[in-house]
């Protein structure tokens, strides 16, 4: 369970988040709905740890992020473009990613990939990616570790009907597996059939 308290974030000046208090339980698919610069992406970013508090805090499952807590211990996430080399495949890129923490073996990184529709053994370099296989592969490195805490930002941006289908399949297995499950998304329509609950951020405010 993630519970978001009194969080406010102050970026020179502005309040990027404002008081945010939420509780987010597993199982369940929490949809964040809002404008263009409304606060979505910077909550994903507080719940993993990669901002942190002006006031307030985050704990997962009672222990608070931050000093050696800094990140949650099982998360996976896709927020904005990730970082992945050009000049390596998307197998070599996994798995120097999967290295980092050593939880995903080789074969978890290439069942990530065959799941988001991609050739693991596709010679392709990241730099010839299309925006969707990009996309795929950014999801396929938030769940190659099977996480408990999934966070996805956009995650239907440049995919095609085939790959939307895919990644909500993705999104639906790891709620029923018992994953907390976070996904930002401007369409209404789309989150309203996965969500579970739909969390309104609206100037940096949760209503
Ligand atoms: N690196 C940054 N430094 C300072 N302010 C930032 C930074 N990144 C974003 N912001 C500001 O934080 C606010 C929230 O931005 P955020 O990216 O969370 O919006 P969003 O809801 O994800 O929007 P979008 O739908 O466009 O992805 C905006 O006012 C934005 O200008
Ligand atoms: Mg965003």
């Amino acid at each position: 369970m993630i519970e978001i308290t009194n969080f406010t974030k102050i970026i020179r000046g502005a309040a990027v988040l404002k008081n945010i208090n939420l509780t987010l339980e597993s199982g369940k698919i929490y949809g964040l709905w809002g404008k263009n610069g409304s606060g979505k992406t910077m909550l994903m970013r507080a719940i993993c740890g990669l901002i942190l508090p002006t006031e307030g805090y985050v704990s997962i499952d009672g222990e608070r992020l931050g000093g050696k807590n800094s990140f949650p211990k099982s998360v996976g996430a896709l927020i904005e473009n990730p970082a992945f080399l050009d000049s390596k495949t998307g197998l070599e890129n996994l798995l120097l990613l999967a290295e980092i923490k050593g939880e995903a073996t080789k074969d978890d990184v290439v069942k990530a990939l065959e799941k988001v529709g991609l050739e693991p053994h596709d010679r392709r370099k990241y730099r010839k990616y299309s925006l969707g296989m990009k996309q795929r592969l950014g999801i396929a490195a938030a769940i190659m570790e099977d996480p408990e805490i999934l966070l996805l930002d956009e995650p239907f941006n440049a995919l095609d009907p085939s790959g939307a289908e895919m990644a909500a399949e993705i999104i639906k297995e790891f709620k029923e597996k018992g994953a907390t499950v976070v996904i930002a998304c401007h369409d209404r329509e789309e989150l309203d059939n996965l969500a579970d609950e739909i969390v309104r951020v609206e100037g940096g405010e949760v209503r």
